[in-house]
């Protein structure tokens, strides 16, 4: 480990990867470190000039936290103009999007080494980078200064995320029927190739994908701590296993949410489709725990058959709901939304009952968890959004995307008891019976209460964990202090052990 024992300014770095879902928790750390010690640290986030852009509109002068822009050439690897952030492409063009995020390495380490505000001359005090941004570790080494990664997902996600990437367990199944344990996991965690995104199911040893996301795991692996957007107790197993795996100390922080004074509308570099208060009027004129939230986070859509099913489905629950919607998989992303991707006077007869909300693109999402009239949430059950849901005490209904949000939703729903797995993917065929039946049993009073008991436990988990009350720290707070003091002190890392 670099630590050296030189006195050092208080200064330290944080790198997010190129997607919302990643700047956002990364802000969202900045802030609650710069809040709870006020004046200790320089805190300096930095990203490409869009992003640091969006972040800046949202970002009060008086928070702490400083932004820095690294040049961006997105064109020398095929992204068009205005792409900075996995939000703004294609699927078709994600790879794309890792490999220019990579080739930030030398203006990075020029910035860090000589640019970055300081008193003293010395170098920052610590790196914290994202999980795809590992190459960091070496800029840290070169400078001595301090690395940890910081993991936008959950601890078993996260697990599962590094080891199928690493060994493609997947590749010894003989059918998709088949199911198969993961290396380092117990026996008893088995996995189906559906539960993979398709480029993941269909890697192999000289893949691309997969040379690039072993590399970066590698290097987090060789970090000197991380930091998971978990509590402890919230999921014991997943970080447990995140420790063993790795080998590196893990210190649970979480959640790392943003702020409640903080709205939706000015924590993303997003044009919201509705203002966060005519959804609140359409939610105040709904009963308690009445509507379903439906959302796919930041940069995901279903296929135009699952969207036309998903809606038929709403329709015959009889439930209310607010769907933030999407051109359907395949489509241009920022493209005008076209009525004939959904049934017939879909959007019409919903808007008339007042039974359905249809908001383009970006909803006001933290005001909507907020709000009582909220009863479920529809998910890809990225790690935001399920820590957003559960800290309300909302359940989940869920439908898996892309990368960790499979393993989110199996523990979710097997371990926890807060999720019932609708979907998975793209390609599965959804029926809109389907869709009216779990939306039926998640919403009802059940399974459902059972699982809003659940929902409702987890958020007192979240609420002890982030607390502090008479000189009580909770666990995720003593967790960053701990690890700010190794930061500070030079001293190895220790993890969650040590708070
Ligand atoms: C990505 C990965 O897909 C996810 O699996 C991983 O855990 C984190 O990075 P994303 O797919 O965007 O994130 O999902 P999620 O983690 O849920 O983050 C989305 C964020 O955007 C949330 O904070 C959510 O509140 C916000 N959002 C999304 C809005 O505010 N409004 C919207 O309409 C959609």
């Amino acid at each position: 480990m670099a630590v050296g024992t030189a006195a050092r300014r208080q200064h330290i770095v944080l790198i997010p990867f190129l997607a919302q879902g990643h700047i956002i928790p990364f802000l969202a750390l900045a802030r609650r470190i710069a809040q709870r010690h006020p004046g200790r640290f320089i805190l300096t986030v930095v990203s490409t000039p869009l992003n640091v852009r969006g972040l800046r509109s949202s970002l009060h002068p008086d928070a702490g936290v400083l932004l820095r822009e690294l040049p961006f050439r997105g064109a020398d690897h095929g992204l068009p103009p205005g792409a900075e952030s996995t939000d703004s492409v294609p699927q078709g063009l994600l790879f794309k999007v890792f490999q220019a995020s990579a080739s930030l390495r030398t203006e990075f380490e020029g910035l860090v080494a000589e640019d970055i505000p300081r008193e003293d001359g010395c170098p920052p005090l610590c790196i914290i980078a994202d999980v795809f941004m590992g190459w960091t570790v070496h800029v840290a080494r070169q400078l001595g200064v301090f690395h940890a990664t910081f993991t936008t997902c959950g601890g078993l996600g996260t697990a599962a995320y590094f080891a199928i990437w690493l060994h493609l367990p997947h590749l010894n199944a003989a059918s998709e029927e088949d199911d198969f344990g993961v290396p380092g996991f117990p026996e008893t965690f088995r996995l189906r190739r559906s539960q993979m995104s398709p480029t993941l199911k269909n890697a192999h040893e000289r893949d691309p994908w997969v040379i690039l996301l072993r590399e970066q795991i590698t290097f987090c692996c060789s970090s000197d701590a991380m930091l998971c957007n978990n509590a402890e107790a919230l999921e014991p197993t997943g970080t447990a296993l995140l420790q063993k795996n790795t080998g590196v100390p893990v210190f649970s922080i979480g959640p790392i949410l943003p702020p409640e004074t903080i709205s939706s509308a000015g924590r993303a570099a997003k044009v919201l489709g509705i203002a966060p208060e005519a959804c609140i009027e359409w939610l105040d004129a709904h009963p308690p725990r009445s509507v379903l939230y439906v959302s796919f986070g930041s940069q995901n859509s279903v296929s135009a058959q699952q969207m036309v099913q998903l809606a038929a489905g709403l329709e015959a629950s009889g439930r209310s709901f607010i769907w933030v919607i999407r051109p359907p998989f395949g489509f241009d992303v920022k493209g005008q939304f076209r009525a004939e991707w959904l049934p017939e006077g879909f959007e019409e007869r919903a808007r008339s009952s007042g039974r359905g909300l249809l908001v383009r693109d970006w909803a006001p999402q933290l005001e909507i968890l907020a709000h009582g009239s909220v009863g479920a949430f529809l998910s890809h059950c990225g790690w935001n959004s399920t820590l957003e849901s559960l800290a309300r005490g909302v359940p989940l209904i869920g439908w898996p995307m892309a990368a960790e949000q499979f393993y989110n939703v199996k523990m979710l729903e097997e371990e926890m008891g807060v999720c019932v797995e609708l979907a998975r993917g793209l390609v599965q065929e959804v029926e809109a019976a389907e869709v009216e039946r779990v939306v039926g049993m998640v919403m009802g009073e059940e399974k459902g209460k059972e699982m809003r008991r659940r929902a409702v436990k987890a958020a007192e988990v979240i609420r002890a964990a982030t607390r502090e009350e008479g000189g009580e720290k909770g666990t995720s707070l003593a967790a960053l202090d701990a690890f700010l003091e190794a930061v500070q002190q030079g001293t190895p890392a220790t993890g969650n052990s040590a708070a």
